[in-house]
């Protein structure tokens, strides 16, 4: 492959990526490197603001200065320290699970369970619009993939029904999906898998931390954590530190601990960021109320949207607004930067095919001031 011509066809097609450095000071403004304009951020997945929350970074600093810089190894080998079982413990606590097991990441997450779970006699069922980190798991596997039309139940059931087979089966689906906001329709899910007896494995990397009674998630929302066989999410996102984790009966957590490579062959997460993700914890479970708090949000950012006439159709903090073709989706995020506002295009292929989007993230770092100004300058560039 000629890696200049194939990155000249990108261009050609809008859907060149580009890095952006930017300076992100804890006191101050957020803006590109080289230009202290200050940018409003609406593309970060920090909803709650807790990346700059004092108390979790005193748990950080706390731990740095207790116990290193790194972990030093592999779980497997001298790297398991007390306190990623601490973690870990609470972990499943908050998730309502027996047990729990940290990743890396979450895409070391997905791409370590998946295929521990399914091999190559086994079949799984993908939502279509699954992050990409369960499409590469679902392949590294072996597995038969099938993929279901978004959240459309009648075909996953139609599909259950003629391509099950004999073998392990497993049902994958985001509990919020990164790039539309919408939900997946838990309950009909957890029917499906029981009729067809197979494994359910939910994604809640957008939803920890800001549905349910206690901020769990989406799973605690729908009432069916005891019916989803594991669930997996990250502290990368609301947690606002970095890492993830798969929760689930000990049964499966032993079971992961021994066959997910991405687990086994890699060094344990740092005790700076196990000490975030605890101090994020202890936040969210504190103050039940801050996802409901950054719903109001939403709610407020979709009403002025209205009074423009623009429609976004979710009602979570991931707010697309449908743009179709990838220049005028880079266009638009370009004038909107000149405004004063961070915005991502997300184009293909992270999206289908002309479905190029403004993908708007509402976060607690925003206030309505921010919200009203962002909605009036939209509605002047569409
Ligand atoms: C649904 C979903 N799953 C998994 C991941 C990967 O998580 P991480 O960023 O921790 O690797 C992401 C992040 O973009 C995601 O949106």
């Amino acid at each position: 492959m000629d890696p200049l011509k194939w990155l000249a066809k990108r261009q050609g097609q809008g859907n060149l990526r580009r890095l952006r450095p930017l300076v992100r000071p804890l006191a101050g403004d957020l803006h590109l490197a080289g230009n202290s304009r200050p940018l409003i951020d609406f593309s970060s997945n920090d909803y709650l603001a807790l990346s700059c929350h004092a108390q979790v970074i005193a748990t950080a600093r706390q731990f740095l200065e207790e116990h290193g810089a790194g972990s030093g190894a592999a779980r497997l080998m001298s790297g398991d320290l007390a306190l990623h079982h601490r973690l870990e413990k609470e972990i499943a606590r908050f998730k309502g699970q027996e047990a729990a097991l940290l990743f890396g990441n979450g895409y070391m997450a997905n791409t370590g369970v998946i295929p521990a779970l399914m091999g190559r006699h086994d079949v799984i069922f993908s939502d279509k619009l699954n992050h990409a980190s369960i499409v590469d798991g679902s392949l590294l596997s072996g597995a038969r993939l099938v993929r279901f039309r978004h959240n459309d139940m009648d075909h996953l059931a139609d599909l259950l029904a003629r391509k099950r087979g004999s073998g392990q089966a497993l049902i994958v689906v985001e509990s919020l999906y990164s790039m539309d906001g919408d939900k997946a329709p838990l309950a009909e899910l957890v029917a499906l898998k029981e009729r067809h007896n197979c494994l359910l494995l939910v994604d809640e990397a957008h939803a920890t931390g800001i549905f349910g009674a206690t901020g769990a998630g989406v799973v605690e929302e729908a009432g069916v954590a005891d019916q989803v066989d594991l669930v997996m999410g990250t502290f990368g996102k609301a947690l606002g530190s970095y890492g993830a984790y798969v929760a689930a009966r000990q049964g499966w957590i032993d079971f992961l601990v021994n066959r997910a490579r991405s687990f086994i062959y890699s060094t344990a997460l740092p005790p700076a960021v196990i000490g975030a993700s605890l101090g994020a914890l202890q936040v969210v479970r504190g103050n039940p109320g801050l996802g409901q708090q950054l719903l109001a949000r939403v709610e407020f950012f979709k009403k002025a949207l209205a009074s423009y006439n623009l429609e976004v159709e979710s009602s979570t903090q991931i707010m697309p607004l449908m743009i179709g073709a990838s220049g005028a989706a880079v266009e638009m995020a370009a004038q909107l930067g000149e405004a004063g506002f961070f915005v991502t295009a997300v184009r293909p292929p992270t999206v289908p095919e002309n479905t190029a989007r403004l993908r708007f993230s509402v976060t607690l770092h925003q206030g309505e001031g921010d919200l009203s100004s962002l909605a009036e300058q939209v509605a002047a560039l569409v």
